[in-house]
């Protein structure tokens, strides 16, 4: 049994969706990632059932159509599919990133076309931030938004590496106004995706998450009219710092879930495979490994779980959610190199999934914030708390 003491820590409600959740991956997701994996399938069916579930819209509220849970909910669910399917928990993970925006910012209009229809799994979003000529450095995007005669915006620019946009019905589009102001220009814009001058461009080939898809969107002329930004023009860089500082609460579940799927798999094989004698699980060299697997798995999901509650709780979550963000990722990457380094050549085969964990880590030092970005975010914290 794994974390009865973090368990009883849970509400009920949190306790009955976390095996739900569970359960549904065990029987619905982890049977199908290799295949999708392989033949780079969107998994349509899987989405469907996520949405009927609950988890495309975990802290949406009710009247909107959301599953009116919270964070720590959210925290919970994105773990347990994650665990099933990293690719699917993307799927999940930028829907819900793209909710909380429009949830938090959005006008009742923009809710009744932006946000009810993306709550149920029927319709899934995008969220494009990150430009062929800017990623990290996020106020650089050079997408630019202009008026037109009838007081309307024209969009035009490319966005790069964003995830869903091939199956997505809309989203959420970051341009700048004014490239002059730098983070002070950049505006979020709703839109559906059927629109003229916007086309989805080639999809990524990709080392993992290949279940995902991941494209270029460019933009040419999109006409979005000004009842469609998304907060104040201008107001853009800081609705995007404030939803990804969620997402990362998000992209941190994920990536113990895929620790926790890894650990699992590893202790599996260790209880079963016999060398020099004996189980591989006697062995101590073995037993450092899962110690040390077991021992960042648990201080990712506390992380997690701590950054979730704090924002449940209406308190600052930025540098807590980089932690968890940085911590969870981290231990993702590891105990998919650490499972592969105990299965061995097992391990490096397609017989079993430890190469697809391996594969589908990797990208969550990646985006949403790298590694590197959290780093600078949490040091920037840390210093304002000590000289400020
Ligand atoms: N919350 C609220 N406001 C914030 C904030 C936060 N977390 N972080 C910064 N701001 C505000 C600042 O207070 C400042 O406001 P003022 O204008 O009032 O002074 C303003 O934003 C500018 O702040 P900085 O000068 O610190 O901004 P910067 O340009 O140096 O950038 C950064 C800071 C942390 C490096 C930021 O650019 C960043 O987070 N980069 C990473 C981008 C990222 O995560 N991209 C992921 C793409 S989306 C994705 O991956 C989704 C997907 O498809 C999976």
């Amino acid at each position: 049994g794994r974390g009865i003491a973090s368990l009883a820590a849970l509400s009920e409600t949190h306790q009955m969706l976390q095996k739900t959740c569970r359960d549904f991956a065990n029987a619905e997701l982890a049977p199908h990632a290799r295949r999708h994996d392989r033949e780079e399938l969107h998994p349509a069916e899987q989405v469907r059932r996520l949405g009927e579930l609950g988890l495309m819209s975990v802290a949406v509220r009710e009247e909107y159509g959301g599953a009116g849970l919270d964070y720590l909910a959210y925290a919970i669910g994105m773990e347990e599919v994650a665990r099933g399917d990293g690719a699917v928990s993307i799927v999940m993970g930028v829907n819900n990133l793209y909710l909380g925006a429009v949830q938090q910012h959005g006008t009742e209009a923009q809710k009744q076309q932006f946000l009810v229809p993306y709550t149920q799994g029927h319709h899934i979003a995008f969220y494009a931030l990150s430009e062929p000529g800017s990623g990290s450095d996020a106020s650089a995007a050079s997408t630019t938004a202009k008026f037109n005669a009838n007081g309307d915006y024209l969009l035009s620019g490319t966005k790069a590496w964003i995830s869903n946009s091939k199956e997505a019905s809309g989203g959420l589009i970051f341009a700048t106004i004014d490239k002059s102001l730098k983070h002070k220009g950049i505006t979020a814009f709703l839109t559906e995706k059927d629109v003229p001058g916007l086309s989805v461009g080639k999809k990524e080939s990709k080392l993992g998450m290949r279940a995902s898809s991941t494209c270029q969107l460019t933009l040419d002329d999109v006409c979005v009219p000004q009842s469609h930004v998304l907060g104040t023009p201008g107001g853009g860089f800081k609705i995007a710092m404030e939803s990804l500082d969620c997402g990362r609460i998000g992209i941190a579940a994920q990536s113990t879930g895929i620790a926790q799927a890894a650990l699992e798999l590893a202790v599996d094989y260790a209880e079963k495979r016999v060398a020099f004698g004996q189980r591989l699980s006697r062995l101590q060299m073995i037993q450092q490994k899962l110690a040390d697997m077991a021992l960042r798995v648990e201080t990712a999901r506390l992380l997690t779980w701590r950054a979730a509650w704090l924002k449940d709780h209406g308190l600052p979550i930025t540098k807590e959610a980089a932690m968890a963000k940085l911590h969870a990722s981290e231990t993702a990457t590891y105990c998919a190199h650490q499972c592969i380094q105990i299965l061995g050549g097992m391990g490096y085969t397609t017989d079993l999934p430890a190469e697809l964990y391996y594969r589908n880590a990797r990208v969550t030092e990646i985006y949403e914030g790298t590694s590197e970005i959290q780093r600078i975010v949490i040091a920037n914290c840390v210093m304002q708390s000590i000289y400020n």
